[in-house]
């Protein structure tokens, strides 16, 4: 294992929850239902794609012109930004700062491969830019999550095979992604919704790097043998 990949919102710090809250905002403004489990399917999912799921949800697919969605998808990251404002480096969930440590003195790589434009600012509010050798911006990647595209651009950019890779996600698709970059999937959160993970932990703060470490050997050791 050479690098570790992690999701942000929901494994690093809880901005998960702000997403939430900022597009049930938007959902109520619209009269279109969200609740919780519909949220867990938006999870990972960029903007554009978060906002047209939403409007689909309410049948409202083909009501807003591409300039009012702009609006719309705006007005969510005003909501988004007023939450995240006081966020700090007391933020980061726990076991986060820990596992961060263990990783540089084992001098394993580790990048960042989240679907979210503000993820350099919110690395920054929590102090932790400086521990991430890359950063992948979404902007660039064609195929959001569930594809494999950010998780594989991220190994690019720290020069290592996606087979060395561990990667931390708590959105279904996010862990498609993972699994379809050929990278060890480790799961945070429910057995139910994690369960395409390799491992699954309930929270961050049973994460280290000898969990990922012994588990990610585990699971090549088993595929090499599958091939032999
Ligand atoms: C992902 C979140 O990390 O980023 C999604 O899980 C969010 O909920 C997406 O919609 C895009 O974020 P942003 O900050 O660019 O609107
Ligand atoms: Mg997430």
């Amino acid at each position: 294992m050479k690098a570790v990949i992690f999701d942000l919102d929901g494994v690093i710090t809880d901005t998960a929850e702000y997403h939430f809250l900022a597009w049930k905002r938007i959902a109520e403004q619209l009269h279109i239902p969200f609740d919780r489990s519909f949220n867990e399917s938006l999870k990972g999912i960029g903007r554009q794609q978060s906002l047209d799921n939403i409007l689909t949800r309410g049948g409202a697919a083909s009501t807003f012109t591409t300039a009012e969605k702009q609006a719309l998808m705006r007005q969510k990251n005003q909501y988004y930004q007023k939450l995240i404002e006081n966020l700090a480096p007391g933020d980061l969930l726990p076991g986060i700062g820990k596992l961060l440590s263990e990783l540089k003195d084992e001098h394993i790589q580790i990048a960042l491969a989240s679907s979210s434009r503000n993820a350099p600012a919110i690395l920054k509010r929590l102090g932790i830019s400086g521990d991430f050798q890359a950063v992948v911006d979404p902007e660039t990647i064609e195929k959001g999550k569930p594809a494999p595209d950010i998780f594989l651009t991220a190994a690019a950019l720290l020069g290592v095979s996606p087979a060395e890779c561990a990667a931390i996600e708590d959105a279904e698709a996010g862990i498609a992604a993972i699994k379809s970059a050929g990278m060890f999937a480790v799961g945070v959160g429910d057995e139910r919704s994690m369960h395409a993970a390799d491992l699954i932990v309930s929270r961050t703060s049973q994460l280290s790097f000898h969990l990922l470490y012994s588990g990610w050997k585990r699971c090549r050791e088993r595929q090499q043998t599958e091939r032999s």
